[in-house]
């Protein structure tokens, strides 16, 4: 299926099929088609006969309504019109089993209260929740969002209602970010800087000034000058009634990673046949590689198909500047309108044959540039389609691409 055949082919339908399969991580950096690819995944993984739960991060509105996710309720839904299918080669002969899709969209700001109001009392969390500087955090705060999804993964693999989960990830400027949140949430909510915050409301009014004299007081001082007393005192409050929370944060985090480094995850690294965004795979490839993470392979997306006929750039290009100057001459008014309008059209097809092959060989050369650093990765590719993908028919399609062979 790749130019490039010597080199392993990602077989995603081995993938989906096999039972032992658990999580798959679908990475990458921004708009390469990682939610589409997400999405294609699980149909295709409930029309194998799996129970597959899908979570998307900001799917566009119409393929999320073609999924029936209308509202941001952070809980999965049952996605309809999802057939098994009827006869599934590695089982032999028959029907397939009966498989399911279900499909969420992340609420970041919900599943962060969701935490909150599982880990603190009523009272507690209703302070939690007020506090302007958690309602900062948990809207803005750089990575809350991959935080949460990792968060949410967690909690779908816990509840144990579904055989495959499917993780789509934050449109992150950088791909590696989802894999650094857990921590740094961690870190930031652990570190010494909150810890020196927290201090005064541990030590009181008095005792907090001599603290501040101690030699704290030019930090905490600087953080007054930049943030304002009012923010600083709510984090203080915010931080204080987080306390209790700590441990559990840093656990949840502990527990997300592990399952990411677990034997039954997979993860799948999404990239346009483009300079950048095989870049930032390579990145990606080898940075799951040092934090031994479970690399299935390399997805390229939206690669232009070499069109069929076997005709140069060249050739076509010549080809078409012959049509274009035996035209007829300007003003003539002998020239058959039909005839024209016909040459008109080659001329431009010819000119798109041109376009397309040159695309295509552009492309194949990056994915070899690739794949030269990266021999022993498998890759698989997905053809461009000639519309956005919003619907199931058009996962369906992308679907079909996992097909190997
Ligand atoms: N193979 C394809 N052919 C044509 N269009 C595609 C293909 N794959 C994805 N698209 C379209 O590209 C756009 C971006 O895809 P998608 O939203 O899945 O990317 P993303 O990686 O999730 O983006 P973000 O990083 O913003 O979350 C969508 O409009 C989608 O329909
Ligand atoms: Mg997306």
């Amino acid at each position: 299926m790749m130019a490039t055949s010597h080199l392993p082919v990602l077989d995603v339908d081995r993938l989906i099929d096999d039972r032992r399969t658990r999580i798959i991580v679908c990475c990458g950096s921004g708009g390469v088609g990682k939610t589409t690819i997400a999405a294609a995944i699980g149909l295709r993984a409930a029309e194998h006969g799996r129970h597959a739960v899908v979570l998307t991060v900001d799917p566009a509105r119409r393929l999320a309504q073609s999924m029936g996710l209308t509202s941001l309720d952070n809980t999965p839904r049952l996605v309809h019109g999802v057939p098994p299918r009827a006869t599934h080669p590695a089982e032999g002969n028959g029907a397939g089993p009966a498989g399911s899709m279900h499909a969420m969209m992340l609420d970041m700001k919900r599943t962060f209260d969701e935490i909150v109001e599982a880990h603190a009392d009523p009272d507690r969390a209703a302070q939690i929740l007020a506090n302007p500087f958690y309602q900062s955090l948990s809207s803005s705060f750089a990575g809350t969002q991959e935080y949460m999804a990792m968060e949410k993964l967690g909690q779908l693999r816990r509840a144990d209602e579904w055989d495959l989960i499917v993780v789509d990830t934050p449109p992150s400027r950088s791909a590696l970010d989802f894999l650094d949140a857990p921590q740094r949430l961690g870190r930031f909510l652990d570190g010494k800087l909150l810890r020196l915050l927290t201090a005064p409301a541990k030590l009181g009014g008095r005792a907090y000034m001599r603290f501040l004299n101690a030699g704290f007081g030019m930090v905490t001082g600087v953080l007054t000058k930049i943030l304002g007393t009012q923010v600083l005192r709510d984090v203080q409050t915010f931080v204080s009634a987080l306390d209790t929370m700590f441990g559990g944060f840093r656990e949840r985090a502990e527990y997300t990673y592990q399952l990411l480094r677990a034997p039954g995850t997979a993860f799948l690294v999404i990239a346009a046949p483009e300079d950048d965004a095989l870049r930032e795979a390579s990145y990606f490839v080898e940075r799951l590689d040092q934090e031994r993470m479970p690399l299935a392979g390399l997805i390229l997306n939206r690669v232009q198909r070499l069109p069929a006929a076997h005709l140069s750039a060249a050739r076509s290009l010549a080809a078409a500047e012959v049509l274009q100057a035996s035209g007829p001459d300007l003003g003539s008014s002998s020239a058959d309108p039909g005839e024209e309008a016909g040459r008109l059209l080659a001329i431009a097809a010819l000119r798109l044959h041109a376009d397309q092959t040159q695309l295509a060989a552009a492309q194949r050369r990056m994915a070899e540039h690739f794949t030269a650093a990266h021999p022993l990765v498998p890759v698989t590719e997905i053809p461009a389609q000639p519309e956005d993908v919003h619907d199931l028919d058009g996962l369906r399609v992308i679907g079909q691409a996992f097909a190997v062979g």
